[in-house]
């Protein structure tokens, strides 16, 4: 299995089960047959809604004995009405005894976004707080303290630009280890994994297939479907694997770490087994050529008017 190593020598399993998008009713099943089958990095966040039941299935399995704790990368994400200082310890807490841990191994600061307390989902432009209120850099010393106190071993942030990380590290003198960001042939962002690797943080890939499950409102007309696509078909006939082993494949050859969501057995399996593909570097350079800097998670939901956030203030 691939690893990633983080600035300080901890390596991590570069592919992951990712859960956003899996049901309540199917997400224990998912974890439990994910980390049968060998995965060993569970990546989750609160806004998922569904951390409650990957903690019952993470303590069922450890209480097994076959896979011990300190064997899983269990990676989670600070959520946007917690941004505020305060709010942050209680935030991991929560997090913490919903998945039944002591400790995470890498918590992120999901969004450069901030909404009110107790805020999900705003429902109004009330809702959000703005940036010059809850700094970034205040939210990431409350991060720091979190890792000085052992309740997560790594700290880092998630959709942030290159821009807003360097800014963080220019406030605070601490350098994330980990940004997870949208990436797949359709969005390469290499000049962002580029600039992530000169800086010494790692990188994962969300949405590696596409994310085709996700709600309707959060889709654009007509969006393009990777998992679809004919370079990327015929890669996967090349080798004899699907066009998602494809697209993982691709993303472990980049270094990134990558985390496809499934909740189906025989995927979950499937995916697993796209750790043992070697893409050609032509091939590589092919998948990367597809790059139309295609967001499937583009944010607009943050970006309304009166919100305060803009398209170009959440991406910039
Ligand atoms: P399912 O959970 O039923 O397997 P992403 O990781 O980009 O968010 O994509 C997740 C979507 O891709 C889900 O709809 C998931 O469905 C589907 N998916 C996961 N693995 C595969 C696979 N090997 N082949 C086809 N679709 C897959």
């Amino acid at each position: 299995m691939q690893t990633l190593t983080l600035a300080d020598g901890t390596t991590l399993p570069a592919f992951g089960l990712g859960t956003w998008k899996s049901a309540r009713g199917e997400v224990y099943d998912a974890v439990k047959e994910a980390l049968s089958a060998g995965y060993r990095h569970i990546d989750c966040a609160k806004i998922y809604g569904n951390e409650g039941e990957v903690g019952t299935a993470l303590s069922d399995t450890f209480a097994v004995g076959e896979i011990r704790r300190d064997e899983v990368w269990v990676t989670s994400k600070l959520w946007n009405c917690d941004h505020a200082p305060e709010d942050v310890e209680d935030a991991v807490r929560g997090t913490l005894e919903d998945l039944q841990l002591e400790y995470l191994d890498l918590y992120l600061i999901h969004w450069p976004v901030a909404l009110k307390k107790g805020v999900l989902f705003p429902r109004g432009t009330d809702d959000f707080r703005s940036l010059e209120e809850v700094p970034l850099a205040s939210t990431w010393q409350a991060m720091q303290a979190l890792k000085d106190k052992g309740l997560v071993r790594q700290i880092g942030v998630s959709n942030f630009s290159v821009g807003k990380i360097d800014a963080l590290i220019d406030a605070t003198g601490i350098t994330p280890a980990m940004n997870q960001v949208e990436l797949h042939p359709f969005h390469t962002q290499q000049p962002l994994v580029d600039a992530m690797k000169a800086r010494g943080i790692g990188v994962t890939a969300y949405s590696p297939l596409g994310s085709r499950d996700r709600a309707e409102v959060l889709k654009s007309d007509n969006e393009p479907v990777l998992l679809e696509h004919s370079a990327v078909a015929t890669i996967a006939e090349a080798h004899g694997v699907s066009p998602a082993q494809v697209l993982i494949a691709w993303a472990l050859a980049r270094g990134t770490a990558v985390i496809p969501k499934s909740t189906n057995p025989g995927r979950i399996r499937e995916n697993l087994a796209a750790t043992e593909i070697t893409l050609t570097d032509d091939e590589v350079a092919t998948l990367s050529g597809l790059d139309r800097g295609f967001r499937y998670v583009d944010g607009s939901f943050w970006a309304r008017p009166g919100s305060g956030y803009t398209l170009e203030s959440l991406w910039g």
